[in-house]
């Protein structure tokens, strides 16, 4: 069966715990929207599209539950602050909500929209892909950040179904692992070759003729095309311009911030240093030094490639 990274049962709200894979595979159930909240600021489901599929349900089960509208936007709007699916799904619920509309329906049609965005997305950017490529990717863009498929991840994975033979080099993505945890997992179910590296190894592997191009996801992209993702992406961009290797850039349109033109006024989250300093129990560092845990970076529009969203391939500069 397809990868998902939550479910919605017509009352609660299943979310697979991501914080648990590789190792576990438990579901947990949300009932209301201050849940819907803890779980996306813990990071219980993470990735720029799911974040907005789910709040887009923990809207509706507050409103539900009699809550005031007003609060529940508030309450979830105020979790994560860097994603703008979180934003573009909230409004159209709020915007629902004023009108008077089916809101089950319309958090469905967010999710739906986006599942079917990926698929389109998938085939536009395969395109792209050459027969044997090796692709350096980094964070978790697949099924387990969107409603399904994958946006960066969905590209990889429409160029294997359509039998490309490709090979995927896997960033672990520093703190959280979201690529040796969630996007190696994803992959090593799909059958698809692939290498877990740290991500300080990209830098040699591009140097020694090792990738052919990267291609990564974003969580906001301002009007002229620069992009916040997850920290390290802009080290990728530099490097992949320095080496003459494409660096593509794959999201929906409901990543799109129409309202900021420079990627300066994106807000950045900063995180607990507690991620950078340990792993779970282990402890990675000693506990008097501080640490810095910035949670994405802005690649400027003028390093990337293209652009893709399923309603085409964007050259920005
Ligand atoms: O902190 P995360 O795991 O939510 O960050 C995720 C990313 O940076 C992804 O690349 C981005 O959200 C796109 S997911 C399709």
């Amino acid at each position: 069966m397809e990868v998902k990274a939550f479910r919605w049962d017509g009352e609660k709200l299943w979310l697979l715990d991501q914080r648990k894979l590789p190792e576990l595979e438990e579901w947990v159930a949300l009932e209301d929207h201050l849940q819907t909240a803890q779980a996306i600021r813990d990071m219980m489901v993470r990735g720029a599209p799911a974040i907005g599929c789910v709040a887009s349900y923990g809207f509706l089960m507050g409103v539900r539950k009699g809550e005031d509208p007003k609060v529940v936007y508030e309450v979830l709007r105020n979790t994560r602050p860097t994603a703008y699916n979180l934003f573009y799904a909230l409004d159209r619920m709020m915007e629902a909500y004023e009108k008077g509309e089916d809101l089950e329906k319309v958090a469905k049609d967010i999710e739906l929209e986006d599942y079917l965005a990926n698929k389109k997305i998938g085939e536009l950017g395969n395109q792209l892909i050459p027969n044997n490529a090796r692709i350096l990717t980094h964070c978790n863009t697949g099924a387990l950040a969107t409603a399904g498929f994958g946006t960066a991840l969905g590209v990889i994975r429409q160029a294997h179904y359509s039998g490309k033979s490709i090979f995927v080099w896997v960033d672990e993505t520093r703190p959280y692992l979201q690529g040796s945890r969630l996007t190696a997992w994803e992959l090593l179910k799909e059958g698809i070759p692939h290498k877990i590296i740290t991500d300080s190894t990209a830098g040699f592997l591009m140097k020694k003729g090792m990738i052919d191009c990267v291609i990564v996801g974003a969580d906001r992209i301002t009007r002229k095309g620069d992009v916040a993702n997850k920290i390290g992406t802009y080290a990728l961009s530099v490097l992949a311009k320095v080496h003459g290797i494409p660096f593509y850039v794959v999201a929906p349109s409901s990543t799109i911030d129409h309202s900021i033109e420079s990627g300066e006024d994106i807000p950045i989250e900063e995180r607990s240093e507690e991620e950078v300093k340990r792993f779970k129990d282990c402890k990675l560092a000693p506990e008097g030094s501080p640490a810095l845990h910035l949670a994405f970076d802005i690649t400027p529009a003028e390093n990337i490639t293209a652009i893709i969203t399923e309603k085409g391939i964007w050259k920005p500069t």
